[in-house]
């Protein structure tokens, strides 16, 4: 099975419902609002700005175009339906804030009609990430800013000693859910070709605190996986989620991963 997150919008609903649980308990998670907050608060935008945010899936990283980038509106565009219905159930009372069915790829707004685009771990579900980066350097103003923020992936790791079953679990997932682990080593380069000036890159830290909700989503839709597989056995699969439970008990769970965030501008006379 490929990414499923490349192809959101076509996955059976019970997966989306899902991936959309899984996504809403890392952005409300305090260490995942602390990077978002890290990359986009101190960005230069006009007064009136209006942003977008490209795979906006539940929409909290949308509203951070208003709470922490400062926009005066913000829209959010994502293909998965489950997905828009969810950030329009959330946010549906607050005017700035729009969302709608749509392909980063092809976003079909006018040139020139953003302050800022946000892509907040989109790119590496994207196959063709060049092809997004040149559709938000169209639909951003000259001056417009883009913000960029994704995981490292090959460090994601919940491993605490030598030869932890867990990480296996961990290193699945992410062979089975990214489509491109390299993708924040190699946006330097389609930046620059796409005609952008890179600003501000900074690596972020996570490690999964309290009850580590969103890394034992992690862990049980890497297990679940490999039964689907036939590389565990359900008894098997269900003693490796008991496990992550138990480590989260008892003090000892450890989950980490670095995120990369990337500022770049569209130069003023381009
Ligand atoms: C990992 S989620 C991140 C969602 C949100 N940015 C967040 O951080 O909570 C990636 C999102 O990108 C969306 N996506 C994947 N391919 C896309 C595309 N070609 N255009 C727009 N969105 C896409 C997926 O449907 C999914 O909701």
């Amino acid at each position: 099975m490929s990414d499923p997150y490349s192809d959101l919008g076509a996955q059976d609903t019970a997966l989306q419902e899902r991936i959309a649980a899984a996504m809403e308990a890392r952005c409300l998670e305090p260490a995942q609002v602390a990077i978002r907050k890290a990359y986009l608060s101190d960005l230069k935008l006009p007064g009136n700005a209006r942003a977008l945010e490209l795979g906006s899936g539940t929409g909290h990283v949308t509203k951070d175009l208003l709470d922490l980038a400062g926009a005066e509106t913000a829209h959010g565009l994502e293909p998965s339906p489950v997905m828009v219905a969810r950030a329009q159930e959330t946010f549906g009372d607050d005017a700035r804030l729009t969302f709608g069915i749509g392909d980063a790829r092809r976003t079909g707004f006018e040139d020139a009609s953003f302050d800022l685009v946000l892509m907040h771990t989109l790119l590496c579900h994207v196959p063709g990430p060049e092809d997004v980066v040149q559709e938000a350097f169209r639909i951003l103003k000259p001056g417009g800013v883009l913000a960029i923020c994704d995981g490292d992936y090959n460090t994601a790791t919940a491993q605490i000693a030598d030869f932890d079953p867990l990480e296996q679990l961990i290193r699945f997932m992410i062979s089975q859910n990214v489509t491109n682990l390299w993708i924040m080593r190699q946006i330097s380069g389609m930046l620059a070709s796409a005609g952008f000036e890179a600003g501000a890159r900074r690596g972020h830290g996570y490690v999964a605190e309290g009850e580590a909700t969103y890394f034992l989503t992690v862990i049980d839709r890497g297990a679940d996986r490999m039964v689907e597989e036939r590389l565990l056995f359900p008894e098997t699969a269900e003693a490796l989620k008991a496990e992550a439970r138990r480590r989260v008990s008892a003090k000892t769970f450890f989950g980490f991963m670095t995120y990369v965030s990337q500022i770049a501008t569209r130069p003023l006379n381009h």
